[in-house]
């Protein structure tokens, strides 16, 4: 299939180039969208035959369910078996933005887009490009991060395309996504608000709004709530380790890394914080990607992804990942972080 990569205004779409998306999707084909979060691989959520060319597409196993993309309250409500008062509270103090909702479905959404479960996701992002396809198509989007299975999620333009051309019709490039890592998902089927995965609302935002909140913790043998959090995610080609300690340590470790690689003929890159930038670089490691500072995480959100596509481009045989303070965002940053090492942490 050939692929049209067209670029649009992020601020104020043109008119034709939504017209264009909403287009495809109505004709039961997948588009690749910006949102606010990461880009969003697009079908009509009331079609299960278009949402199972998103499966086919990414190669995504079918137990995995979608997220489910409205642009208002009330589109919202079509596929919600009952408000309960909490989604209100989020709905309105956190949409439009990086949080999804997972309550109890109607019939009509098909069962591929839930993988079978009676709870649906639900989000309404603020990225305009993302509202005015919604709005034009007419329907619900189901989207999952438009990347091929186990990659990291696309953040520009140029990831949807190297992941997607050739296989969906249309992807809709408007540049950078501002926060660079996936919504929070709340599951409010339950009694206790529950994060099922961190992201861009976190979860002191939510405590403040609903009181107690949990965080899901999958156990050894136990489905885990959210299927797509078991698999492993985000993960470049090389092997990855991701060291948390003071910087002064981790740039001591960073050190005997790299020459311990060199030694062994491998390429050795490095994702680290600004602050500690200045005493790496002379350590001559074979990339030194800066994420941002360690005083503004939603700098590192922002490029953590890029950062991760960077390695496997310059083709890193060993990747060094500073850690950060696991609070606030930067619990979603570490979660990220610590599934693309394969759970290789090392707290120095
Ligand atoms: O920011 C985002 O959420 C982006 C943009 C495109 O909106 N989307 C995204 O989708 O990250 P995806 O498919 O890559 O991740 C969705 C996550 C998965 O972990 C999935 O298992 C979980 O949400 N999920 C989806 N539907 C669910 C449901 N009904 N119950 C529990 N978890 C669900
Ligand atoms: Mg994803």
């Amino acid at each position: 299939m050939q692929t049209k990569r067209v670029y649009i205004d992020g601020v104020s779409p043109e008119p034709e180039l939504i017209s264009e998306g909403a287009n495809w999707l109505r004709a039961g084909e997948l588009v690749a969208f910006p949102t606010e979060t990461v880009y969003g691989l697009g079908a009509n959520a009331l079609s299960a035959s278009a949402c199972a060319k998103i499966f086919a597409a990414k190669g995504r196993p079918q137990d995995n369910p979608l997220i489910v993309h409205v642009c208002n309250r009330a589109m919202a409500d079509r596929y919600v078996d009952g408000w309960t008062a909490e989604a209100e509270q989020c709905a309105h103090h956190f949409w439009p933005g990086p949080l999804t909702l997972v309550l109890k479905k109607k019939p009509l959404i098909p069962d591929n887009v839930t993988a079978g479960l009676p709870n649906i996701a639900l989000r309404m992002p603020s990225h305009p490009v993302a509202l005015r396809l919604i709005e034009e198509s007419g329907l619900p989007i189901a989207a999952p991060s438009a990347n091929l299975s186990g990659k990291p999620s696309p953040t520009n333009g140029s990831h949807v395309w190297r992941d997607m051309k050739g296989k969906i019709p249309l992807i809709l490039d408007a540049g950078a996504c501002p926060v660079g890592l996936e919504s929070t998902v709340l599951d409010l089927s339950g009694k206790v608000p529950t994060i099922l995965r961190p992201g861009g609302i976190t979860k002191e935002k939510l405590e403040e709004i609903l009181g107690e909140v949990q965080i899901d913790v999958p156990h050894e043998n136990q489905a885990p709530k959210a299927p797509g959090m078991k698999y492993r995610h985000y993960a470049p080609q090389g092997e990855m380790i991701l060291l948390v300690g003071s910087s002064q340590r981790v740039v001591q470790r960073m050190g005997l890394e790299i020459q311990r690689g060199h030694a062994r003929l491998k390429k050795v890159g490095i994702l680290c914080t600004l602050e500690s930038a200045p005493f790496l670089h002379h350590l001559l490691p074979d990339l030194l990607f800066v994420l941002g500072s360690q005083n503004r995480p939603e700098e590192i959100a922002a490029s953590l992804f890029e950062g991760l596509r960077v390695c496997d481009e310059r083709g890193m045989d060993l990747i060094l990942a500073e850690g950060i303070e696991e609070a606030g965002l930067g619990s979603a940053i570490m979660n990220r972080l610590q599934k693309a090492a394969g759970q290789r942490v090392e707290f120095i």
